[in-house]
């Protein structure tokens, strides 16, 4: 896969050299370039901002830097084997659509992927408009919070998408029970020793009862996930949830509720 960031502060994206996606990186999986906004900069000063129109706190990025680089970077795609379309752009923004586990994988399977870091208000929207004529554009939050700048989310993005790809992670297999991948939160996990100040490792995952403890392991998750994320449990497909797991969620108030419209969903008694 073939990553370039666009930032006005490139030493912010150092420890993507670092850890999982820094081995990725040395070892081809990767191809990283980090790329200096002010780069395409015309000005003595090296602008990259100015004042919104109409009024309002704070600083926009111009449009004329993010045009030039764009061009510049997207316009490297015939030189690069196996991203001879356009890249997918992604641009971190808390008006952007959430990032979930989803999108990962989605960004996961494509070839090449831009990441225009915004700073301060964000970017001038021909930015954007114009970048969207010619590549696949997806403006993408982190979450519901502001950040000082993208950089931060592509530093999020680009681990939760590397992981994903074949050969980063040693052990394929640790990707599938992990929290998100089924639409539930991973449960309590316990490593050596088995007693420690007190505390015992619960005695089912140390009884070698592999379908016990694939039982016991799925009770905790649904717990969990109907503790700290209700919405999660709502989006579950009753079809895919058997007798227990239906029991586990009544004793959190979960119960399937009436198919008269569509599709039957979980629905909270108290609610
Ligand atoms: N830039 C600033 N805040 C952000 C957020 N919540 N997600 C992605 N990019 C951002």
């Amino acid at each position: 896969m073939r990553l370039d960031v666009v930032s006005i502060f490139p030493d912010y994206l150092a420890p993507l050299r670092l850890s999982l996606i820094g081995r990725a990186v040395e070892d081809g999986l990767i191809q990283l370039n980090v790329h200096d906004l002010r780069r395409w900069t015309t000005d003595r000063h090296r602008t990259v901002d100015d004042s919104p129109y109409g009024g309002g706190a704070g600083m926009l990025m111009r449009p004329e830097p993010w045009g030039a680089a764009l061009d510049d970077v997207l316009g490297e795609a015939d030189q690069s084997p196996g991203t001879a379309g356009p890249p997918r752009v992604v641009v971190p923004t808390p008006s952007g659509t959430p990032f979930t586990q989803r999108l990962a994988h989605e960004l996961a399977a494509e070839p090449w992927l831009v990441f225009a870091c915004g700073r301060y208000e964000g970017l001038d929207q021909r930015v954007i408009d114009a970048a969207g004529e010619r590549a696949r554009v997806t403006e993408v939050s982190l979450g519901d919070y502001v950040l000082g700048g993208g950089e931060v989310a592509v530093l999020a993005i680009v681990e939760a998408v590397a992981r994903l790809l074949p050969g980063v992670i040693g052990n394929a297999e640790s990707l599938v029970h992990e929290s998100h991948t089924d639409g539930l939160l991973e449960g309590p996990a316990y490593t050596k020793p088995p007693s420690w100040r007190g505390r015992e490792v619960p005695p089912v995952l140390l009884s070698g009862n592999h379908a016990q403890i694939a039982r016991w392991r799925r009770d905790q998750s649904l717990r969990r996930t109907a503790d700290r994320r209700p919405d999660l449990v709502a989006a579950l497909p009753p079809g895919t949830l058997d007798g227990r797991d239906l029991e586990v969620l009544a004793e959190r108030g979960w119960t399937v509720g009436d198919a008269a419209e569509g599709e039957a969903r979980l629905v909270r008694l108290d609610w």
